[in-house]
């Protein structure tokens, strides 16, 4: 019984090997890599299969996000996000089929005596970074270009908490209220009157966690300054099941403390040529059938 249940579970992994190599066999190794720009944050496109992208996902030691804890660096005084609000011109409110987006480009801001221009800012369920373990309904990005070298990108993360008093913050509230019109990948809408004093607070005024990381998102590219504000914005209940039936879940899974083995490079070394290693399997398959 207990052998034959364990070959049972071999067979089922032997077969699902052999249909997996059929359906890549005469793939090379590009056209895999083309295939998986399409990347997701769910099952066999998710983060863990990102490192077969052209980048540093499955291999560098500075990738984001992390746990930020407020032992972490502080960003020294003097930042500045002195984003204007956005009027009746209005910018590209996008669903980009991997979050909601706002094309607000040009607005300055100086980080850590740097000067950069704002690119867009987009949103991510759940929280992708933590703070002191704890993670958010959501996270705010502003993604930053150097003015001096646009290589060099600098984002700003601010959490969203729900609200005990059921209030959104201006953003949220005036973006909830667009997310209907763009539903579906590829839509965009005019984000017009869009109040930006929240995050204008929370990226002049707070305290900064600062450290040194990388695009959250395929090629996942280091060399990326991160700001983490401790300046939480609140959004209401409703407003939150708006932008989570939109998004759904973005959020890329917790990275190594700075400095430590990638995640996907240390589960690897459990995986001998490409494949998993048979006696795990089996011990596992005899736990459960136990
Ligand atoms: C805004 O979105 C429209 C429609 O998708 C697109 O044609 C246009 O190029 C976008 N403009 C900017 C500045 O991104
Ligand atoms: C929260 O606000 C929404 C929209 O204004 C309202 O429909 C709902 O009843 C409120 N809920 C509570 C608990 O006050």
């Amino acid at each position: 019984m207990y052998f034959s249940k364990s070959l049972y579970f071999a067979a089922i992994h032997l077969a699902w090997y052999a249909s997996a190599c059929q359906s890549c066999e005469g793939m090379n190794k590009l056209e895999r890599r083309q295939e998986a720009t399409d990347f997701s944050y769910l099952g066999l496109t998710g983060p863990v299969d990102w490192l077969q992208f052209e980048g540093t996902c499955g291999k560098g030691k500075q990738q984001s996000p992390i746990n930020v804890v407020s032992t972490m660096k502080v960003s020294s005084l003097g930042d500045s996000g002195e984003y204007p609000d956005i009027g009746a011109t209005g910018y590209n409110f996008t669903n980009t089929g991997r979050t909601v987006e706002v094309f607000y480009k040009g607005p300055k801001a100086t980080l850590g005596g740097v000067d950069y221009e704002l690119q867009r800012f987009h949103f991510h369920t759940p929280s992708e970074h933590r703070l002191d373990d704890e993670w958010f309904p959501m996270e705010l990005h502003f993604v930053h270009s150097a003015v001096a070298d646009p290589t060099k990108l600098a984002v700003v993360g601010i959490f969203i908490d729900t609200s005990e008093e059921n209030k959104s913050d201006p953003l949220m509230a005036r973006l909830a209220k667009l997310l209907p019109s763009i539903d579906n990948k590829g839509d965009t809408t005019i984000a017009t009157y869009v109040p930006l004093g929240g995050a204008r607070t929370a990226i002049t005024n707070a305290k900064k966690f600062t450290y040194s990381g990388s695009l959250t998102t395929p090629p996942c590219t280091e060399g990326v300054t991160w700001y983490v504000s401790n300046t939480v914005l609140d959004i209401s209940v409703a407003d939150y099941k708006a932008f989570k039936r939109v998004l759904g879940y973005n959020s890329r899974n917790l990275q190594a403390d700075p400095g430590k083995q990638n995640i996907v490079e240390f589960a690897a070394q459990f995986v001998t040529g490409g494949q998993a290693a048979p006696e795990k399997r089996s011990f596992a398959a005899k736990r459960f059938s136990a």
